[in-house]
């Protein structure tokens, strides 16, 4: 497995793989890797030739520097996992190399077509717009065929379609199921900031996001919305931020079951940030 942190050497040697018409899966991560993103890894190893997995914490998606600072880091840890599960190449360049200071310093903007104006995007201003910043860079610099995100940021992975469709990127987005932990809390980078007791405390969030689904379709989105919120109202050491029911392709409240509906949580638990969903219908 390569290890590589210029984009010069990173253009050489994908030029030589392009060349010899091996195809190219690509998995973007800002590292701290658990099964989640191993299961990523996995998958496009088992369907490309060659798999590149970039290790970057982007600066741009982090609309708080606390966020950003407390991130957590650890190349070693990840490379090592990377090589156990067969990524051919890990792309881990600087800020630096990415960024201009121009662009460092200036809002990248994108069409989302109304995608950035719920959830994640009411509560993480100009988030995605970082997101949409780096992915496309990173998809000029690797051309790969097939790249792989995880269901479990949802939004990210909706405004991913509209980016390749709206760019015009030549690549096959691989939409990836959620891992859960034994306990079924979904995971996370941000899980290892846990305490132990906050861990189990967090379990609460999948519990009642599994349970409301019994609900569906006696209750209506609005009624089943509210019976989530009250329920994480109770748990002790969760705050909730956002719950919503929405369409899962456009991203705008849920009006009934006839629709493809998702339900998408974010939750302090401390001052850890957590996110999950669950398809209702
Ligand atoms: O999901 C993530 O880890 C990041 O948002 C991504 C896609 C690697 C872009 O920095």
């Amino acid at each position: 497995m390569l290890i590589v942190n210029t984009i010069d050497k990173l253009e050489k040697i994908l030029f030589e793989v392009h060349a010899s018409e091996k195809s190219v899966g690509f998995v973007p991560t800002m590292g701290a890797l658990h099964a989640g993103h191993i299961s990523l890894v996995k998958q496009a190893v088992t369907d490309n030739d060659y798999t590149v997995v970039s290790v970057f914490v982007n600066p741009t998606q982090f609309n708080n520097l606390a966020d950003l600072q407390k991130y957590p880091r650890n190349l070693e840890k990840d490379v090592a996992l990377l090589q156990a599960s067969g990524c051919d190449l890990v792309f881990a360049p600087s800020k630096e190399e990415i960024y201009s200071n121009e662009e460092l310093n200036k809002h990248f903007e994108f069409d989302f077509g109304g995608l950035d104006q719920v959830m994640e995007g009411t509560f993480r201003p100009g988030h995605f717009n970082g997101v949409v910043q780096v992915v496309s860079k990173l998809f000029k610099l690797v051309k790969p065929g097939k790249a792989y995100f995880g269901e479990k940021d949802f939004q990210q992975l909706a405004i991913i379609h509209r980016m390749t469709e709206l760019l015009n990127f030549d690549v096959e987005i691989v939409d990836c199921p959620i891992v859960r932990e034994e306990s079924g809390l979904a995971m996370s980078s941000r899980n290892e900031r846990l305490t132990p007791e906050q861990r189990n405390i967090a379990v609460g969030i999948s519990k009642v996001l599994v349970e409301c689904r019994n609900f569906v379709p006696t209750y209506t989105p609005e009624k089943l919305k509210q019976w989530v919120k009250n329920e994480i109202y109770q748990i002790q050491g969760l705050e909730l931020e956002y719950f919503e029911i929405v369409n899962t392709k456009t991203l705008q409240p849920a009006k009934s079951w006839n629709e493809p509906t998702v339900g998408c949580i974010a939750v302090y638990c401390g001052d850890v940030r957590l996110i999950d969903n669950i398809r209702c219908s």
